[in-house]
């Protein structure tokens, strides 16, 4: 099967296939855009006879069914009595209605037509990064079709985009609109994209939570009706992330079978809507949220969409988690001029907390790099005023009483011990308690002569007045220009309430479109810079997002047996490389739970190691565990962040999360696993092994480089890894351990 786009002219049939999957498509006589099939191909089978795969039963159907067609961007108006993909109002339409008529008929009908289509390798979707950093394949010229539509009577336009990425299965879609009328024209709602799926019965898993507990995988059948997801915010949010993976019921397993899979690269309002249709296709809308939502385009204006990220595997949970891991690995992720890898990172945020001094700094600094680390992040409360969460932000200058010679003399020292320096910074937040307030009382998100609800003693900036945005930009650009900070702990830290702005309800892609083109800006100048997303934790994390930072903050939830079901999750979707960890104290923090450090290790390598711990408390021989383990980790780094994954067991199903790793060639892997439920007496299972050379010979190691054992690909690929009962860490009741696997011959 050729990888490419194709036209039949006679059929009126547009056919995209990637490396095991096609989409097809077909202009109707009357100019409507039908969605035909969507389904994963094998590339030794011969073309597929497209006709025969035709769900679009033809015109003589019963008009009710008829108003269920396939449409691939289905306009509000029309015939349609379903979800819409977009809704437009011509509220001036008055030269064509009496004045009075105008006001009360403003028509609210599209019917985009197909025009003429073209093929570009150079087409980019709206909130593209624009700061100039490369991508792994930046050289690979990907085929976007556009598909150009008309509106019958308004020279209104509505092009669709679809990039296709062949090698790992996805195709991208947004939309763009003109208007090239004379009328103002606003959108009552807009997808990025609506596909399809096969007629068929599906379950459908997500993530969802809340702060401290983000990511949980949920699995729900999809029924007749719509089931939504969606954030009304201005950050992508903790209870659901914007990703999604479909499977047929009773078809598919974790490893096997067709998976249909998609994420939106948003980071604010957002919705998924999966509309189950009458006569049962699935239908999926992915844009943005329109609960309070309006996108005015005056003649002459456009607007692109940002992209859905859809796929489909052949090979379930696994393959499609492989294929959005290395989407976001080749074309969403900036390529770091620091190197392939991330740093070990130390945070003081749970070791001083608000207590900071630069003496604490130095000492906390000195000892992290004594066991290895290579990043030294300042958290929160290094800033004028900021002795606690009532004051500071919006001030983002040094505070003296801490930092009486500003930061300098902690960077140079950081420096010197041969890490690099690292700053929290939360920019689109203030405390009525600042000096940017008392000045700037209007600058904040709310609705005149009405209260302003405030969230941890923080109100939101409205970055709908493009003054703000310039503001917020020169007080980051400042702290750049004037120390050698490579790295950004962007963080946000509340709910959006009272969205009262100047942009009105444009705010919330607004916002976001600010967010991005700091972040991008600082980035262009600052070629050194990285910066980490943080929202309270996983607040934030989205193919948007991931597009400008190098790694995510996973959420405020330290725990290590916490975080493992955490983790089960958010690997569903984004690559474990960019999902940072930390081990953090004996005594966690937030759970209370006492968990020992080998365990606090095996869970925090899975991804970006941090260190939490207040090291100033430990004794030298606990110093030297944490050096032993993160020169371990400085070991399979390369293993965690490009092999890849598979979940042998979940822990939501068996009490126990069991990850391996696994480079292309098969000559390195490893294997994690976590136990965080069993009784006594159980016997945790040896999970057989994938993507190993079955000949080849392997040497196991564990942290303190003790060789347990060699041993054939073969056997480990059927029979696991021995060892379980015997290698494994067990302390307090809790087992874990992490090993590497290496071949030998
Ligand atoms: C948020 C972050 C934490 C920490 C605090 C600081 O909660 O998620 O990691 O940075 O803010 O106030």
């Amino acid at each position: 099967m050729t990888e490419a786009i194709t036209f039949d002219p006679q059929q009126k049939l547009f056919v995209l296939r990637t490396h095991r999957s096609f989409y097809a498509m077909r202009i109707l006589p009357d100019g409507q855009l039908v969605h035909v099939k969507y389904a994963p191909a094998d590339p030794a089978v011969q073309p597929l006879r497209l006709s025969l795969l035709d769900e679009y039963p033809g015109s003589d159907w019963a008009s009710w069914e008829n108003q269920t067609r396939l449409w691939e961007f289905p306009a509000f108006g029309d015939i349609s009595y379903h979800d819409a993909a977009l809704k437009a109002a011509f509220p001036a339409a008055s030269g064509l209605l009496a004045a009075q008529d105008a006001a009360i008929y403003p028509i609210r009908d599209l019917r985009p037509r197909y025009r003429r289509h073209e093929i570009r390798t150079d087409a980019i979707p709206g909130h593209s990064p624009a700061h100039g950093r490369s991508v792994r394949k930046q050289a690979t010229a990907r085929q976007t079709l556009i598909m150009e539509m008309q509106d019958i009577g308004f020279d209104f336009i509505v092009r669709l985009f679809y990039r296709l990425t062949p090698e790992w299965d996805i195709i991208e879609r947004w939309a763009e609109l003109e208007n090239r009328t004379t009328m103002p024209v606003t959108m009552e709602s807009l997808a990025f994209a609506t596909i399809h799926l096969p007629l068929g019965e599906y379950d459908l898993t997500r993530t969802a939570g809340a702060w401290a507990r983000e990511f949980i995988p949920v699995t729900q059948s999809l029924q007749q009706g719509l089931t939504v997801l969606k954030q009304q915010g201005l950050n992508t949010g903790h209870s659901i992330n914007p990703a999604f993976l479909v499977q047929p019921r009773g078809q598919a397993t974790p490893e096997s079978g067709p998976t249909y899979f998609g994420a939106l690269a948003y980071s604010g309002n957002w919705s998924i809507r999966f509309e189950s249709l009458p006569t049962d296709p699935i239908r999926i809308h992915g844009g943005y949220e329109t609960d309070d939502f309006a996108l005015h385009l005056a003649p002459g204006e456009r607007h692109t969409t940002p992209a859905f990220v859809f796929g489909v595997a052949d090979d379930g949970f696994d393959g499609a988690s492989h294929r959005l891991h290395n989407f976001a690995r080749d074309y969403v992720l900036p390529v770091s001029v620091h190197g392939a890898s991330r740093p070990v990172l130390y945070n003081s945020w749970e070791a001083v907390y608000f207590d900071m001094t630069v003496e604490s700094q130095v000492r906390l600094a000195r000892l992290a790099a004594a066991i290895g680390v290579e990043l030294f992040c300042v958290d929160d409360g290094w800033f004028k005023g900021r002795r606690s969460d009532h004051a500071g932000l919006g001030d983002w200058v040094v505070d003296r009483t801490i930092f009486p010679d500003g930061l300098n003399p902690l960077i140079e020292e950081v420096k010197k011990l041969g890490m690099r320096f690292g700053l929290w910074v939360e920019p689109e937040m203030v405390n009525p308690n600042s000096d940017l307030y008392r000045v700037h009382p209007d600058w904040v998100l709310h609705f005149p002569t009405r209260p302003r609800t405030e969230l941890r003693q923080q109100l939101i900036l409205d970055f709908g007045r493009p003054e703000v945005v310039r503001h917020v930009h020169t007080m980051l650009d400042a702290l750049l220009e004037q120390y050698d900070i490579t790295f950004f702990k962007w963080d946000m830290n509340r709910h959006a309430t009272e969205p009262g702005s100047v942009a009105g309800q444009e705010i919330w892609f607004r916002h976001v479109a600010g967010v991005y083109s700091i972040m991008d800006q600082l980035r262009q100048k600052y070629p050194r810079l990285e910066i980490q997303s943080c929202s309270g934790g996983g607040g934030r994390v989205d193919l948007g997002i991931l597009a400008r930072v190098e790694q995510v903050w996973t959420s405020d939830n330290t725990d290590a047996l916490d975080r493992v079901y955490i983790q089960d999750g958010f690997s569903l979707f984004y690559p474990p490389g960019v999902m940072e960890s930390w081990v953090t104290h004996e005594h966690n923090h937030q759970t209370g739970r006492v968990l020992p450090l080998e365990v606090r290790f095996d869970t925090a390598m899975r991804g970006v190691l941090g260190i939490g711990t207040n090291l100033d408390r430990l004794s030298a021989e606990e110093l030297d565990t944490y050096r032993r383990n993160i020169a371990f980790y400085r070991k399979i780094r390369p293993i965690i962040e490009q092999g890849r994954l598979h979940r042998l067991a979940w822990v939501q199903d068996h009490g126990a999360s069991a990850w391996q790793m696994v480079l292309p060639d098969g000559s390195q892997s490893v294997y994690s696993l976590v136990v965080v439920h069993s009784l006594l007496g159980h016997q945790v299972p040896c999970h057989p092994l994938r993507g190993l050379v079955p000949e080849a010979t392997y040497r196991i190691t564990d942290a303190s480089e003790r060789e347990l054992l060699r041993l054939s690909g073969a056997q480990l690929m059927t029979l696991g890894l021995p060892g379980n009962h015997q290698h494994i860490y067990v302390k307090a009741g809790i087992r874990s351990r992490t090993v590497l696997l290496s071949r030998i011959d």
